[in-house]
């Protein structure tokens, strides 16, 4: 993926249209603090290298056309009338951006664009996110907007939960747009507050590995609106005993035992959701500290939570899981994302990456037939602007 195979493509398609700027937005692992996000909690996701880049420039006129090379297709609109996109289904994260930026009332000019993206799909790294954060970069910049950064942030996830449908959090835009290389992002999903951490992590002679379970996240959807509820039910019961809470991010661990009281699932959830904060600001502060022995834990504690409280695992996830664990050196794996399928996330010394790689190829197909596709990350900067 080259910005000058995207410039190459912009002069083609494009002859007319304004000297075209880069963009680039990248995918997002988060290493813990799972569906908490919408509980107005806490998260602790890094940027990664894999990203989508934009080039584009204004056109004169009221239409936006774009073109993707991964899907060799063309999608164009009028700014005076967007719409969703049966047919380009990609396209819509891009539309949705521009609805809103039109929502708020910016000044928009008709654009043409070129991107491409190199984010394994499907996989839970938040390739829709850096579409709609790259989207929003890329206009702010055309349109001489002059929006500040949460704000891009904020208008992206609402472009996915309104133009797109899916109701997520504000994770994957946040640490998309705001990641820093070297770092990952603590971030309070409640006040928006957030502060970079230093992992350490490649200093110390580890490595974030994360694995493709190759299984396509079927039912997210349906179940993660299910999650969604089941905790908004379990806030409004605790509130008989708790009234001045408003999220489960205001149950502290000092209340599980309320907690474990809730009827059927909302115990469990709750549960999961409770704990999960608690162990993002102990993973945090036991990185401070350099003693990634306890992040590695925290990890672990991170799956089986995750597993059985709010059973958003599945089998190959917790065998990828468990396979990683095996390896000497890991210091802690677990599911990351939505759940379902997708990857998981581990933490290994360097020098047995190579052990873990050769281990993972061979166990996994052998107990499910699918190939993994393993990958080693870096925390990367958040969406830029290149030179182009
Ligand atoms: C998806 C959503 C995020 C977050 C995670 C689970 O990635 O987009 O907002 O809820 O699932 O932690």
């Amino acid at each position: 993926m080259q910005i000058q195979d995207l410039k190459a493509k912009y002069s083609q398609l494009f002859p007319q249209s304004d000297a075209p700027i880069c963009v680039a937005a990248p995918g997002r692992v988060n290493l813990l603090g799972e569906h908490t996000d919408y509980n107005d909690g806490f998260v602790f996701p890094m940027a990664i290298d894999p990203h989508i880049l934009y080039v584009g420039g204004r056109n004169g006129s009221s239409r936006v056309r774009v073109f993707s090379l991964d899907f060799s297709e063309l999608d164009e609109f009028d700014l005076r009338e967007i719409e969703f996109s049966h047919q380009h289904r990609w396209a819509n994260y891009i539309r949705g951006v521009c609805a809103q930026l039109l929502a708020r009332g910016c000044d928009l000019q008709g654009m043409d664009i070129v991107l491409q993206g190199n984010i394994p799909q499907g996989g839970g790294l938040s390739s829709s996110a850096a579409l709609e954060v790259g989207a929003a970069l890329l206009m702010n910049e055309l349109n001489g907007l002059g929006i500040d950064r949460v704000e891009m942030v904020k208008l992206s996830q609402k472009a996915e939960n309104k133009f797109v449908g899916v109701n997520c959090g504000i994770m994957d835009q946040f640490a998309s747009m705001m990641g820093q290389r070297d770092h990952a992002l603590f971030l309070d999903c409640r006040s928006l507050e957030y502060e970079l951490v230093r992992t350490g992590f490649e200093e110390l002679g580890y490595s974030v590995v994360v694995i493709h379970s190759g299984v396509q996240r079927g039912l997210v959807d349906s179940e993660y609106n299910k999650r969604r509820s089941q905790c908004e039910e379990a806030v409004e019961l605790l509130r008989r005993d708790l009234p001045e809470i408003r999220a489960l991010r205001d149950v502290s661990p000092q209340h599980l035992d309320l907690v474990n009281d809730l009827p059927g699932d909302l115990a469990k959830r709750a549960r999961h959701v409770v704990t999960e904060n608690q162990r993002v600001l102990d993973g945090i502060a036991a990185l401070r500290r350099g003693d990634l022995d306890l992040f590695g834990q925290l990890l672990n504690a991170s799956h089986e939570s995750l597993r059985t409280d709010y059973e958003v695992s599945c089998p190959e996830l917790d065998l990828l899981v468990e396979l990683c664990r095996g390896i000497p050196g890991t210091l802690g794996s677990r599911m990351t994302g939505a759940g379902f399928g997708g990857c998981t996330v581990t933490i290994t010394a360097e020098a047995q990456v190579k052990e873990l790689k050769a281990w993972v190829a061979e166990e996994y197909p052998a107990k499910t037939g699918i190939t993994p596709k393993v990958y080693v990350f870096t925390a990367s900067d958040g969406a830029r602007v290149l030179e182009c």
